[in-house]
């Protein structure tokens, strides 16, 4: 969990509960601070985020991005209940802890796919916290590149309704052969109606950007490289899969989202896409 990808899901966590001390948050996660107080590593993480100086690369910039993220996908997520999905698959979930945090209407099931070693972590501290979650919450250790549709409809996903596939921050970490089978594995399980949230990048980054100060401070000072991190070689064209398999896909970049969130010189967000796709029944 301390180390390689695992870590990077202390990241987004830590973000989030920075998030959550800040004045009006775009997301409170009263989960996050938990799990980073737990893992080794991680206690020289800033607690208190009026300390952080404006523009820090790491808990400004970057953590700010995560916050944005979350609160985006919260809204997609719970539309998705809104009109009726009672389906939910977090898809390297990490330590996201929406299946403990957000309002699912009754009946709402919560499946959270992720390694063996992340999903006993995450349960360790909700454990230790007696956390009830506010849906049917359902862990699924599995590895995204190899089988995870079997564990998942073993666990009582029903093909026949429709559901609301999530995939935040996952999709950088698997190499294109690996993103383009788990869409096609979704797309096979999911009844018309269903939807999908994903997190790409476009391209490989240039060398101005891969030497950003966010990703040069996250290695230096947390000791993660995401750029070591991130599934080299092209990237696939996702989108253009799922709307070949009957979805329409919505394409925006963060700085869609919010006007607080602004591109810098070789900002290593300016290839960030955030994919929003529903599936419709063929003509
Ligand atoms: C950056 S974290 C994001 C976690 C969560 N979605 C969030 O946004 O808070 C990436 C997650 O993907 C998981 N992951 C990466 N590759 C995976 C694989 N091949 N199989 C299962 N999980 C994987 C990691 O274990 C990690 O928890």
């Amino acid at each position: 969990m301390g180390t390689g990808v695992g870590r990077t899901a202390l990241l987004v966590a830590h973000a989030r509960a920075l998030e959550s001390r800040r004045p009006r948050p775009l997301a409170v996660d009263p989960f996050a601070e938990h799990f980073v107080r737990a893992a080794p590593g991680c206690a020289d993480w800033p607690r208190d985020p009026s300390r952080i100086a404006p523009g820090d690369p790491v808990w400004d910039r970057l953590a700010g991005y995560f916050a944005l993220r979350t609160r985006v996908l919260d809204v997609h997520l719970l539309s998705a209940t809104l009109a009726g999905t009672r389906q939910v698959v977090l898809l390297g979930a990490g330590l996201d802890a929406r299946a403990h945090r957000l309002p699912w209407p009754a009946g709402t099931t919560v499946w959270e796919v992720d390694r063996p070693e992340v999903l006993r972590f995450k349960q360790d501290v909700l454990d230790g916290l007696a956390a009830a979650p506010r849906a049917d919450r359902r862990p699924v250790p599995a590895d995204l590149r190899a089988d995870w549709t079997g564990p998942l409809t073993a666990t009582g996903l029903d093909p026949t309704r429709p559901v609301a596939w999530l995939a935040e921050g996952l999709l950088l970490y698997l190499p294109a052969a690996a993103e383009l089978r788990l869409a096609t594995a979704l797309n096979a399980l999911s009844a018309p109606g269903s939807t999908l949230a994903y997190e790409v990048k476009t391209a490989p980054e240039s060398p101005s950007v891969r030497s950003s100060p966010v990703y040069a401070a996250t290695r230096t000072r947390l000791g993660i490289d995401l750029l070591a991190l991130f599934a080299p070689g092209p990237r696939p064209d996702t989108a253009a899969t799922l709307t070949g398999l009957g979805w329409t896909t919505t394409t925006r970049t963060p700085f869609d989202h919010s006007p607080a969130f602004r591109p810098e010189p070789h900002d290593p967000f300016a290839a960030n896409r955030w994919i929003t796709c529903t599936k419709h029944p063929h003509v």
